[in-house]
């Protein structure tokens, strides 16, 4: 029973108009479970059915559950006259597409405006975000990427594919997102857009950029990281909100506003800095982190002699992300995400190293040199949490880490103070 002195806490859904293009896919169906929900929490959802989309659910339906008339056709008379279609997508605070099917995207990409969703889709001056749904191997088209990743390149947000079987018997991404997850991504959309801060008075542990593990006074062994990917996450969630402490290896990115930065260069530091700042709701392990140190660091600079080239002997350094995961009750962040640093079978690897390691969800991207992922502007990455897969398109590092700091805020927001 809920205590009559405590007010409820506001729904960030309160109020917000959804404007919701349902598209021909046979993942239709989940939208009347979406609808129900969003209104649930108080928003309030107009729809639009492609022609696609009447062939899975009816009208009707779709009318009972959103208690509005349902949009279909550009050339209506009665729809103009009662709504004209630029007024439709102009009265809504978030233009969401599910399912967002092959076609759909393509169309949006080209910017084509041959039927009711498509001319409002280029109509809005509102917020899109999609849920793509269509069979694996359209999915995975390079046609189909490039319209997904022109979209997000444009602003629009997406929620899934998710991995899994699929309606035409085949297994993989492609699998509409959710109703819950494409709600997530709406809540986060709007906690985050309207300057919200769901993070306020959590503290968010970050590690970024690689270690360097000495071997001399002046020479050391290194990796590739430049900090942009964990950097960007420390930023994103310090503009929801999270008072962020940010153990950065040697990078040359800049302090992101709002964190308090404290830079090291050895994996043992990095661990005595990430244990001295806990406790801490959240820990996002984004560092490249040396898997192995020079035994026995010479204390002078190595000379070339007649001897030949050192034998180098290599030890093991401590493991950050699996000695956070595995700290006591009450010094264990609630949330640890791992990143997964792959060269292939990049989600099969990922998915064993969030077992291995004991981390709540883990980030698998791809690193080999031809995906440009390390010191380059852009990321594909696929979020595994539990027994789930979220494949996300390629996007900027900062898009990436904004949504993943969204996913974050709603799953603490979810588990309470
Ligand atoms: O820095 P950028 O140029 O922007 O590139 C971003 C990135 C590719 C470095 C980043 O997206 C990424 O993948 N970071 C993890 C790199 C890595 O070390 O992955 P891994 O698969 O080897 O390690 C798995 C996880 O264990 C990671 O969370 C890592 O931080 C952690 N780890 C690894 C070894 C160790 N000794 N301690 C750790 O905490």
């Amino acid at each position: 029973m809920s205590d009559p002195l405590v007010p409820a806490a506001p729904s960030p859904l309160d109020g917000r108009r959804i404007l919701l293009v349902i598209a021909g896919g046979i993942a239709a169906y989940k939208c009347l479970d979406l609808i129900r929900r969003l209104r649930e929490r108080g928003a309030a959802v107009r729809a639009v059915l492609t022609e696609g989309g009447a062939q899975f659910v009816t009208p009707l339906s779709v009318q009972a559950l959103t208690e509005d008339r349902v949009y279909q056709d550009l050339w209506s008379l009665t729809d103009e006259s009662e709504m004209g279609h630029i007024r439709l997508s102009r009265e809504a605070d978030l233009v969401v597409v599910a399912p967002a099917t092959a076609d759909l995207l393509a169309r949006m990409a080209a910017g084509l405006a041959n039927d009711l969703a498509t001319t409002l889709l280029l109509a809005t001056d509102k917020p899109v975000l999609v849920a793509p749904a269509m069979n694996v191997r359209m999915w995975q088209h390079p046609a189909t990427q490039a319209n997904v990743a022109l979209l997000c390149q444009r602003g629009v947000r997406t929620v899934g594919p998710n991995d899994g079987p699929m309606a035409c018997h085949e297994h993989g991404p492609g699998r509409m997102a959710e109703p819950m997850e494409i709600l997530d991504a709406i809540v986060g959309h709007f906690s985050g857009a309207a300057g919200g801060r769901p993070l306020a008075g959590r503290h968010a542990l970050v590690t970024s950029g690689p270690t360097h593990e000495p071997i001399d006074p002046v020479r050391y062994i290194a990796n590739r990281s430049s900090g942009k990917q964990g950097h960007a996450i420390a930023a994103a969630l310090a503009r929801l909100g999270a008072r962020v402490t940010l153990v950065a290896g040697p990078t040359r990115e800049p302090d992101p506003p709002g964190c308090t930065v404290m830079r090291i260069e050895t994996a043992r530091q990095m661990l005595d800095a990430c244990l001295a700042a806990l406790p801490a709701d959240v820990a996002v392990c984004a560092a490249a982190v040396a898997d192995w140190r020079v035994k026995g660091t010479a204390g002078q600079k190595l000379k070339k002699d007649a001897g030949g080239p050192p034998v180098l002997e290599l030890t093991e350094n401590p493991d950050i992300l699996a000695t956070l995961a595995a700290a006591e009750a009450g010094r264990r962040p609630r949330l640890v995400v791992g990143f997964a640093a792959e060269t292939q079978n990049i989600v099969e690897y990922a998915v064993a190293k969030r077992v291995r390691k004991g981390c709540d969800w883990i980030v698998a991207n791809d690193v080999s040199p031809a995906a440009g992922t390390f010191g380059g502007r852009d990321n594909t990455v696929h979020l595994i949490r539990g027994g789930t897969v979220e494949h996300w398109p390629t996007m900027g590092k900062e898009a990436v880490a904004a949504r993943l700091a969204d996913a974050i805020a709603v799953h603490l927001e979810r588990a309470g103070p």
